[in-house]
């Protein structure tokens, strides 16, 4: 049986970090497992990170989210074909979702879809995941759940529901996501998402 990629998505708040720790240290006790995060833990990630709260080009931030993505794809590549599992935390979808909601006014005044843009660049050297578990909640639940948080441009309910609203139209299309109702505890979501996860590593989808 192949290695597996499983990403963890959905909007700021919807508990994906807390979850896929959880399901990632029930795991690697049973299966050959590692866990990364987008952005990156490296000079790049902290890059993108760091421009965040800052003035840049909105096209300068989504550059800089794929170039990270990019370097990601070749170190999850080698982990895929030595046989071990990978489970990240965001992958290329925050990017769809997000730099399409973001880039969306500004390149529809050329004509151009910010989906299509955002995912025709990447087409050529992303990989795409095995299984992707999409967290959905309500953004004001999100918010709520953030509020302790010093808030990034992002964090904002209006423009969290055109990323989850892009995410949905996303996981309309593929079989590969599988949507996980966020409001519930989470010990309940964290066996939902191991069940899920097991099936997939297992063949049966
Ligand atoms: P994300 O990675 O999606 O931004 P986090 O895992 O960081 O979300 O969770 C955001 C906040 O919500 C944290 O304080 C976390 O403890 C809390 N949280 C996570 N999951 C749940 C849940 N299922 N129910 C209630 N609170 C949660
Ligand atoms: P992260 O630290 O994972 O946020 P959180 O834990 O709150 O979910 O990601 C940082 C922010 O970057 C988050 O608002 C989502 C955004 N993001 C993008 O806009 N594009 C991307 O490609 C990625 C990976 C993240």
């Amino acid at each position: 049986m192949h290695a597996k990629l499983i990403t963890f998505e959905g909007i700021d708040g919807s508990g994906k970090t807390t979850v896929c720790k959880k399901v990632y240290r029930e795991l690697r006790k049973k299966i050959r497992i590692v866990f990364v995060t987008e952005p990156t833990k490296t000079k790049l990630g902290e890059m993108v990170r760091d421009t965040m709260n800052k003035n840049v080009s909105p096209f300068t931030h989504a550059l800089l989210f794929m170039a990270d993505h990019a370097n990601l794809v070749e170190k999850i590549r080698k982990y895929l074909e030595n046989g071990t599992n990978v489970i990240c935390d965001r992958y290329n979808d925050s990017s769809y979702a997000y730099q399409a909601a973001e880039l969306k006014k500004v390149l529809s005044k050329h004509n151009i879809d910010s989906l299509d843009y955002l995912m025709n660049i990447q087409e050529p050297f992303t990989i795409k995941p095995d299984l992707t578990l999409l967290f959905v909640i309500k953004p004001e639940t999100a918010m709520k759940r953030i509020s302790f948080r010093k808030k990034t441009k992002f964090e904002k309910a209006g423009f969290l529901g055109d990323v989850q609203n892009v995410y949905l139209k996303l996981a309309a299309k593929e079989k590969r996501y599988k949507k996980i109702d966020a409001n519930r505890s989470v010990d309940e979501i964290v066996n939902e998402c191991i069940r899920k996860i097991e099936d997939t590593v297992a063949g049966k989808k």
